[in-house]
């Protein structure tokens, strides 16, 4: 099986990396991690790439005196390594309307809210704050706006009455490492491309049932 080769960009712990990871070691699983490259040196995503015996690059953004040399500087890297898909995870700098483009319908992102709901940061906080009854987590191929893009999968995540943004964060999370691997799988086996601002899928059931909360007795 020819598998399509990953780029995954990270810049901190790299959970969801991990469970990238996880998965491309099954032998029938239809992509391979070539590169794990961090913008953050210290980042333990870096540490979970090395253990898993995976080229990982330290791409500094400190170390550039500008944003497209930072980015050119990638590319690079994501080219040497030959990669077919970038996967954004985790991955903290935004990217040049130039680097998203060289990438289009090639790079994806998982964000941790409905979009196009709470783009940017402090989502949880936010969709509490607000009183919304789900949270939940996206996948995306990448434009050049933030958090913007043709969606590939999303999980919605009842918010409890209790809830903090810890714990919301840490139920969306368990999600977000069940979908990566799904989106990827999806995109690797050729059953989701884009048209237009949508995705459309082959022969997968997209009925899946509704949910509401507070639940109806
Ligand atoms: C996740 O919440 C993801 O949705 C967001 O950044 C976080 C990365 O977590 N884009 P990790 O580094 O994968 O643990």
């Amino acid at each position: 099986m020819r598998k399509l080769k990953l780029g995954v960009m990270i810049s901190g712990s790299g959970t969801n990396l991990q469970a990238l990871i996880d998965a491309c070691v099954q032998k029938d699983y239809p992509a391979q991690i070539a590169v794990v490259i961090s913008n953050r040196p210290g980042a333990k995503g870096l540490e979970r790439a090395k253990d898993a015996g995976i080229d990982a690059i330290c791409v500094d953004h400190t170390t550039y005196d500008d944003r497209a040399s930072f980015e050119d500087a990638i590319h690079q890297c994501l080219k040497d390594h030959d990669v077919g898909l970038v996967c954004l995870a985790g991955f903290m700098r935004i990217l040049n309307a130039d680097f998203v483009n060289r990438w289009k319908d090639r790079m994806i992102n998982i964000h941790p809210s409905l979009l196009p709901s709470y783009k940017g940061l402090h989502t949880h906080a936010r969709a509490i704050e607000d009183g919304v009854r789900f949270g939940g987590c996206t996948i995306h191929f990448v434009r050049p706006e933030m958090d913007d893009g043709p969606i590939i999968m999303q999980a919605a995540v009842p918010i409890s009455e209790a809830e903090t943004e810890d714990s919301l964060a840490a139920k969306i999370l368990h999600y977000e490492h069940e979908m990566y691997p799904t989106a990827v799988r999806l995109i690797a086996e050729g059953n989701v491309r884009v048209s237009a601002r949508k995705c459309v899928f082959k022969d997968i059931d997209l009925d899946t049932a509704g949910l509401i909360s507070p639940a109806i007795k």
